[in-house]
């Protein structure tokens, strides 16, 4: 059954956007390719950053030909800090199918788009209506909470019943909307307004159709089933100074966290370890290179990914001996560190002791 929705929403909330809207480069523009970047952007930060690497993505990549050709260590470094590497990765790719199958034209139709690597149905449908004006429903987690409250729907939105009556909600307000307008107005309305806590629905230009507005429910809306397990890992790095100066380094090529990106030797550990515990475990990992004993981690951090909590740990140490680290590892000078993207921890780690690491261990200890 449809749920029941008012056919005046969308007037009223289009109106409200063309006064009410923060002005965003992505929407100031019609074509498709910068619209899908920000897309990808925003599904991994907000606007206020996501402006940030938006700007310099595109001046790097005013074109998706220029995207399609650039390296991918180019590409994850203009990344670096927004997180799930796999979406630049798949940018990249999808920029290099547009220029193979498509002539270098990104497609119009909907299941054209939706078969890029990366562009699921959100993404698929943001850059039909806010690029071509076509009909399709751009739903995201926000567009979910607003709908949800509108129409006070109790069922999940993290089941397949849940997202398929919202989004068919969605389109059924799209027959009488202007889509390029109304999607980003759903979008701004959840953004702005319709907030998960403390929604102003004072402020709302659609509260008279909406079921919830200004009760103490609504926040409760949208209704979730699933609790998210959160795993912990325990990363142990451990920054080499070699004997020749540089640094130890290789890219992380597994099906994991950060594929693609630079680290340095890592330990991995199911719990907490002592400096002793890391230096046996060294030995077995990484022989015959070897290493001093190992002191207090320089730099410790706690970092949440959306299902993980890393527990991060960064040692340095000083090698001893001859034997050095080989394939898959490079070795690279201090200055050579900024050319490689780093996962955020790591790269805070780099900038915060930058001074130190130019300084051989020796003369610190
Ligand atoms: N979040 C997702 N898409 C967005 C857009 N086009 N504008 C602002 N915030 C967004």
């Amino acid at each position: 059954m449809p749920l029941p929705i008012s056919q005046r929403i969308p007037q009223a909330l289009q109106e409200w956007y063309l006064s009410h809207h923060r002005a965003l480069p992505w929407r100031e523009t019609q074509d498709p390719y910068r619209i899908w970047v920000s897309e990808i952007i925003l599904q991994q930060t907000r606007v206020n950053q996501g402006l940030e690497y938006y700007e310099r993505f595109i001046a790097h990549f005013p074109t998706v030909k220029d995207l399609a050709e650039a390296p991918e260590d180019k590409v994850l470094l203009l990344w670096q800090g927004l997180g799930y590497y796999s979406r630049a990765r798949n940018l990249h790719r999808a920029a290099q199918m547009v220029m193979e199958q498509h002539d270098g034209h990104f497609p119009r139709e909907f299941l054209e788009i939706r078969a890029l690597p990366g562009i699921g149905d959100y993404t698929a449908g943001a850059i039909s209506s806010f690029a071509y004006n076509s009909a399709y429903p751009a739903v995201d987690g926000n567009v979910l909470r607003v709908m949800s409250r509108i129409t006070a729907c109790t069922i999940p939105i993290d089941t397949t019943t849940g997202k398929k009556v919202l989004t068919e909600a969605v389109s059924s307000l799209l027959k009488s909307a202007e889509p390029s307008i109304f999607n980003q107005a759903v979008i701004e309305l959840g953004a702005l307004i319709c907030t998960p806590k403390k929604p102003q629905c004072s402020a709302c230009p659609i509260s008279q159709h909406c079921a919830l507005s200004g009760t103490p429910e609504v926040e409760l809306y949208p209704y979730k089933e699933k609790q998210i397990s959160i795993r912990h890992r325990y990363l142990n790095y451990i920054v080499i100074a070699s004997s020749s100066g540089g640094y130890f380094i290789r890219k992380r090529e597994d099906k994991d966290i950060w594929r693609g990106l630079y680290e340095f030797p890592l330990m991995e550990t199911n719990k907490s370890t002592c400096a002793n515990e890391l230096l046996d475990l060294w030995k077995v990992e990484f022989a015959p290179m070897t290493i001093k004993s190992l002191s207090a981690p320089s730099f410790e951090m706690e970092h949440k990914l959306s299902h993980q909590l890393l527990h991060i740990r960064v040692y340095r140490a000083e090698q001893t001996g001859q034997e050095s680290l080989s394939e898959p590892f490079l070795h690279v000078t201090q200055e050579e560190l900024a050319n490689y993207a780093f996962p955020v921890p790591l790269a805070r780690f780099i900038k915060k002791h930058q001074k130190e690491l130019s300084t051989p261990l020796n003369l610190l200890l």
